[in-house]
């Protein structure tokens, strides 16, 4: 299990501000119980892979091969690694277009020409999906298209031009802020995971009382994972669990949950009864070696960055297809190039293994989960392995429209709410399903903004935008859990 991590230093003039009687100091390693010897409701035997349908879905549009996948390759090192050089990814003159799928044919078209690695998809839903246009094929695909009559919106002209301007230095005034602020954190940037862990240490080092920070596991190149608790230590507390980084080009994602553990931490003394009354748990980068390699190498990396077999130049599983329940079902893949790789077997991942660990055996009894993906701006709920409900699928449904209500109200996005098999296509081994598995009520993945005008590389200034109608988003739903 993870190291404990928690600061001593202790910053007099900050805690100072929170000596309000509600907050207990807890007593160090009292504060993160597990439940070891709890039976859990986990199924075991759930975890029977259906065999892989062909569909006509989205995530689909992959080339497919049948699986070897074995334990035993498990842990043979792989090449590769050095073969991919420094260099950064150059995606010049790579484009980003919107196509209708609803005529006949468009998505096996798709399909061939992802198999020729001409294209990528993006987001999609039932009736469009968003294509990236590889560079130097933009006039190989133009002339399938136009001898297919197939139409299509060009959003994104110049990838890379984008990816250029998505994430500006900081002016003058936020460096010096940071430098007096005691952290790097800002939400008017995408920040590197140094500054994301530095940000967490120095909340629990000033707010001892309320905060605290767990390394609960490691990613496969060793960096931590690391959990930030938000509790007043009371043992009546419901507790809700929200991630963000799962997929590493989703930058919006951890932006948003540090967001909320600032927004939660420095006011907690002013926030309402529900927000006090819950144990907050956030790990805002799951996947922290994707993220850093969309920093450094691919900006369009989603995987994460461990090495499939021995003679396969592929990296990566998709961690939300990793997970334990339904897994190998619809919608993932058993091919380790494919960006919806599934992994050799459920929880072959260090992230994935680590997050439903820590879920498993915390005492905390988490009541919601949150997990926050972009983009699209769909706030789902299971199941997501194929097209059913779970039985209490009309709670969550209420409560998605209220928050979605409540993120309109706040900011204008409009979300749309619905299971995840059903408003867009099938996908087995998410986080959601297996977290709803474990008798969380209240799970949802939110597919943060925006609707693909920007997609995955969305500008910087729309990180408080988004960030703050979400967090009005996250009140309702604390609104409920504290009803349970
Ligand atoms: C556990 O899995 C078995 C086999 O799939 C199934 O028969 C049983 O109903 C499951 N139990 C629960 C509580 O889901
Ligand atoms: C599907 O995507 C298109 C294009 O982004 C959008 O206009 C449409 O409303 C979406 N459909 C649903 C059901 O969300
Ligand atoms: C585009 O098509 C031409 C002619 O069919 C072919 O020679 C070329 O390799 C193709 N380019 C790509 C990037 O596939
Ligand atoms: C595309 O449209 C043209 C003219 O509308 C038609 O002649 C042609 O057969 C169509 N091709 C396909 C593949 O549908
Ligand atoms: C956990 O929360 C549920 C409501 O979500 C409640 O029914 C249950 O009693 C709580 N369990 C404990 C041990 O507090
Ligand atoms: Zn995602």
């Amino acid at each position: 299990m993870g190291s404990w991590t928690r600061m001593v230093v202790l910053l007099p003039f900050f805690t100072s501000t929170f000596c309000t009687p509600l907050i207990n100091e807890l007593e160090p390693g009292k504060d993160w119980p597990t439940r070891g010897s709890v039976k859990q409701p986990y199924n075991q035997t759930d975890d029977v892979q259906d065999p892989i349908e062909a569909s006509t879905t989205t995530s689909e549009l992959v080339n497919e091969t049948p699986s070897s996948g074995k334990d035993e390759l498990e842990d043979i090192t792989i090449i590769a690694r050095a073969a991919e050089g420094n260099a950064k990814v150059d995606y010049s003159g790579a484009q980003l277009w919107k196509v209708s799928t609803e005529k006949n044919g468009v998505r096996v078209i798709l399909g061939r020409l992802k198999r020729r690695n001409l294209i990528a998809t993006w987001a999609g839903n039932q009736t469009y999906v968003d294509v990236l246009i590889k560079p130097n094929a933009v006039a190989n695909v133009t002339r399938v298209f136009s001898r297919e009559n197939i139409s299509y919106d060009i959003i994104i002209d110049d990838l890379q031009k984008r990816i250029n301007e998505e994430n500006p230095p900081l002016d003058e005034n936020e460096i010096e802020l940071q430098n007096r602020r005691g952290h790097r954190m800002t939400w008017k940037q995408y920040h590197r995971l140094q500054d994301i862990h530095e940000f967490l240490d120095y909340l629990a080092t000033t707010y001892p009382k309320i905060v605290s920070v767990n390394t609960i596991g490691k990613s496969y190149e060793g960096r931590d994972l690391k959990v930030l608790r938000i509790s007043n230590g009371n043992p009546s507390n419901k507790a809700i669990f929200i991630d963000g980084g799962i997929h590493a080009r989703e930058w919006i994602s951890p932006a948003t949950v540090t967001f909320f553990i600032n927004q939660i931490a420095e006011n907690f003394a002013e926030e309402s009864e529900d927000f006090k009354g819950i144990d907050w748990y956030f790990l805002p980068v799951v996947n922290p070696d994707g993220y850093e390699y969309t920093h450094l190498v691919d900006r369009l990396w989603r995987k994460n960055r461990k090495p499939a077999y021995a003679g396969r130049a592929c990296f990566g599983t998709d961690l939300n297809r990793n997970f334990g329940y339904r897994w190998g079902g619809k919608g993932a893949s058993s091919n380790p190039c494919s960006e919806i790789y599934r992994g050799s077997r459920a929880f072959s991942e260090p992230e994935s293994r680590a997050l439903s660990e820590f879920i498993k055996t915390s005492a905390a009894n988490f009541s919601a989960y949150l997990t926050y993906h972009s983009y699209g701006q769909y706030l789902l709920y299971p199941w997501g392995y194929d097209n059913a409900v779970p039985p209490d699928h009309k709670d969550l449904d209420v409560v998605g429209k209220n928050i979605a209500e409540a993120i309109q109200k706040t900011g204008g996005s409009k979300y749309s709410v619905g299971s995840s098999s059903g408003l867009l296509y099938p996908a087995s081994g998410g986080s959601d399903d297996w977290v709803k598995a474990q008798g969380v009520k209240y799970t949802f993945t939110v597919e943060l903004s925006d609707t693909g005008r920007y997609g995955f590389i969305l500008p910087t200034t729309n990180i408080e935008p988004v960030a703050r109608e979400s967090l009005a988003g996250l009140r309702i739903l604390a609104s409920y859990v504290s009803k349970l």
